[in-house]
């Protein structure tokens, strides 16, 4: 098991090109068990998740294959219903694969995804919606079994206690697309990756409406083709980026990004004091003020986004003044407040609220991540703090974010990885 090692202390400069979307490409993939014909993925990461997600397509029958950011996968002969537990529970995202076996084989087998650091995480919205469908669901020792004679299209209100759901969304709309009649899914998740999914159904022959709206309207059909479709890039890594050209006074620009993703992001970004310009499918920013402290509220798209809250809290511990973070969807979704106080920063947790305040330096230490976005936290703290910062279990970063010290080493970061 590797660590990052990170000298901190310098300013990031130049360019960087954002990679595709994580949580675009993972239910795209579960989305082509939908056909039999060939479909091509391209402009896809190279992260644990993409070979985990090729893992359960090739268990489930499939031929997957990756090469130069691109996926191919084609059906076999071997077609399976059953999504295994060691592949569930290491990435929750695999239950998508619920929806397209339902809609495909009219039955599946899926391992309940185990328990996350980040909070409980219930599938009971994903349920909810095949039972809508006409599904039978029964849970036998810890996997989800589901069989349907036909499924049949109706208003499904799928809002949970923490808002709109991401994947419940994705599965349901999946299994609708290969349903008799019309299917309204109401309080949908408006998330641009939710748009990239409907997009690449529609083009597989999916009649669906109102896609990045909270009413979705999926009109079933008898059969979907293969195709060859662009993912978005990551607004999430992008968003990262922006933080750490932030955190270390620098300035850089970042390629291959849709800002029109980022909205609440630059926006509080913006309030706070940075200095952003918006371009055709780039983002020049660097700091020319000091910046201002804040309070940032975690929501469903197009609200702040909850898988940038550690990422900002990094930066406004660093922020002269007392600035709040809310935590509306994970309200446990705080492990990093330990490890960034490790470091030097002053931060206390309420329930679901962090109270910052800001000092004027971080200490390089030896600092542990908890999980994905809690780990690029502790990087991004790493490059402002004085001296040297370790970060262990750095595998968690390696899910999410692709290639992530080449591109902050040609920013002019000084890192390199150790053997635990
Ligand atoms: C997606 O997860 C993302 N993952 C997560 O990103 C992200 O944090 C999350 O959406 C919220 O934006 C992928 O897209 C692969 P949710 P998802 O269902 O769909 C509750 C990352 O860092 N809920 O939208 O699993 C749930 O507990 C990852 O890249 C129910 O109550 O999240 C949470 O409080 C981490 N019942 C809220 O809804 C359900 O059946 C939103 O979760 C489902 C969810």
């Amino acid at each position: 098991m590797d660590r990052l090692i990170i000298q901190g202390g310098r300013r990031l400069k130049g360019e960087v090109a954002i990679s595709g979307s994580k949580n675009a490409l993972l239910p795209i993939l579960a989305a082509t068990l939908l056909t039999d014909e060939p479909c091509c993925i391209k402009g896809a990461p190279r992260l644990r998740d993409t070979y985990t997600m090729i893992k359960i397509l090739r268990s489930l029958g499939k031929a997957a294959d990756f090469k130069n950011g691109e996926i191919w996968v084609k059906s076999t002969s071997r077609a399976q219903t059953t999504a295994d537990y060691k592949f569930v529970s290491t990435m929750r995202a695999s239950f998508c694969v619920l929806g397209p076996l339902l809609a495909k084989f009219r039955k599946a087998k899926v391992s309940l995804p185990g328990g996350c650091v980040i909070g409980l995480r219930p599938v009971d919205l994903h349920l909810k919606g095949m039972r809508a469908l006409g599904a039978d669901i029964d849970i036998q020792r810890g996997y989800v079994v589901v069989k349907a004679t036909r499924l049949s299209g109706t208003h499904i209100y799928l809002g949970g206690a923490f808002g709109s759901s991401v994947l419940a969304t994705a599965n349901v709309m999946m299994a609708a697309t290969r349903a008799s009649g019309i299917t309204k899914i109401e309080s949908a998740a408006c998330e641009p990756e939710v748009v990239d999914l409907a997009k690449f159904l529609i083009s597989m022959g999916a009649k669906i409406k109102g896609y990045g709206t909270p009413l979705i309207e999926i009109q079933g059909v008898k059969r979907l083709h293969g195709i060859s479709y662009k993912i978005i890039p990551d607004r999430i890594e992008a968003g990262t980026f922006m933080i750490a050209a932030l955190i270390t006074k620098g300035e850089i620009k970042l390629t291959n990004v849709v800002w029109q993703h980022l909205g609440a992001v630059i926006d509080k970004l913006q309030q706070i004091g940075a200095d952003i310009k918006k371009q055709d499918g780039a983002i020049k920013l660097k700091l020319t003020k000091q910046l201002k402290p804040a309070n940032i509220t975690t929501l469903s798209y197009p609200g702040f986004p909850t898988d940038m809250q550690a990422q900002m809290m990094s930066l406004m511990s660093l922020v002269k003044g007392v600035s709040i973070i809310t935590e509306k969807v994970y309200p446990d979704r705080f492990m990093h407040i330990a490890e960034l106080n490790r470091m030097g920063a002053h931060i206390q947790r309420q329930g679901p609220h962090a109270i910052i305040e800001g000092v004027k330096q971080l200490c390089g230490a030896r600092v542990m991540a908890s999980d994905l976005r809690a780990s690029a936290c502790l990087v991004l703290a790493g490059l402002a703090a004085r001296g040297v910062t370790s970060v262990s279990r750095i595998y968690h970063l390696e899910r999410g974010y692709d290639n992530l010290d080449e591109k902050l080493r040609k920013l002019g970061v000084n890192l390199w990885r150790e053997k635990e």
